[in-house]
């Protein structure tokens, strides 16, 4: 079996904690799978997320699963700067070897951070994508803001990444608001490695999409993933996808951990009974 325990993690999430609404001593203790939500009763804060921790090596992906209500966005928001999380630190090491610690940084600098180094898969393409631009000026968009001035090359490297996410080039300069959901998400993918990021997060990438399509899009990103050697953190709450994308996963429940592993570890023996119900439903 080959090792996949990260050394030197390119993304590290360590006792990370998000409250919506205030929090005390109680309000951790009488909140999570034990108390059966994560909404205090008393207070009406909702522990989104809390002692969250994991890492992840270029090359791995990380799964995080959960019913709606678990705590996943609150997770990925976090990482991707969206918002500041009540506790904890989440760093990235970037292409160069430096090391961002996002939870510590100015919205400027999560600004530069998006365009270089982490890149985001959103479920609804129209949250990562302008529908009405086309799909080489949607990936143009990007490589502008980091930098990129020369019209020949930028075109010859959105051409380059339409070819490898499989968007017809004779598509290339259509508006994508007339492209099909499944076509939509490739010109996504392609958009989010334009910079050739160190860190990408996809949010139930391919929930929107109709099954047959949904299994075309997984096996694309299964490859992208290969290939570019990213850390990679995949959210859904279908274990299928997970076991699909991912070497380990953490699962939550109530805006807590209550199981991690190896994927095929954990969807061959779940320890937990939440994690047994979440396979269970995966293999109906
Ligand atoms: N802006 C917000 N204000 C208050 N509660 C929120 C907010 N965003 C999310 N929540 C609550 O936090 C919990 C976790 O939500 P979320 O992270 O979106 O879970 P998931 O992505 O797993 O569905 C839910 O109970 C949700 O209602
Ligand atoms: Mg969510």
């Amino acid at each position: 079996m080959t090792n996949i325990t990260p050394v030197a993690p390119t993304l590290a999430v360590v006792g990370l904690g998000h409250a919506y609404g205030g929090i005390d001593d109680t309000t951790i203790a009488e909140t999570g799978p034990a108390a059966g939500t994560s909404k205090h009763a008393r207070t009406g804060t909702v522990v989104a997320a809390w002692d969250v921790s994991f890492d992840v090596a270029g090359g791995e992906a990380l799964g995080v699963i959960g019913e709606s209500g678990s705590g996943k966005s609150t997770v990925m928001k976090s990482i991707a700067g969206d918002i500041m999380p009540t506790t904890g630190r989440v760093t990235l090491q970037r292409g160069d070897g430096t090391t961002a610690v996002i939870t510590e940084m100015s919205p400027a600098e999560i600004r530069a951070l998006r365009v270089n180094d982490l890149s985001i898969v959103h479920q609804n393409p129209a949250d990562g994508l302008d529908l009405r631009i086309t799909a080489g000026g949607n990936i143009a968009d990007r490589l502008t803001a980091a930098g990129w001035r020369n019209f020949a090359a930028i075109r010859e490297r959105a051409a380059e990444l339409l070819t490898r996410t499989e968007v017809p080039l004779d598509r290339m300069d259509d508006p994508v608001g007339s492209f099909s959901g499944g076509m939509r998400q490739r010109v996504q993918l392609a958009k989010a490695l334009a910079n050739t990021p160190s860190v990408v997060l996809l949010d139930e990438p391919t929930t929107g999409l109709d099954a047959s399509i949904a299994a075309g899009v997984l096996d694309l990103i299964r490859g992208l993933l290969d290939e570019f050697g990213l850390a990679a953190v995949v959210v859904s709450h279908d274990f299928s996808v997970i076991e699909m994308l991912t070497q380990r996963c953490v699962v939550m429940q109530h805006g807590r951990v209550v199981e991690h592993g190896l994927t095929d570890q954990l969807l061959e023996d779940p320890a937990h009974p939440y994690s047994q119900r979440l396979v269970g439903a995966a293999r109906a």
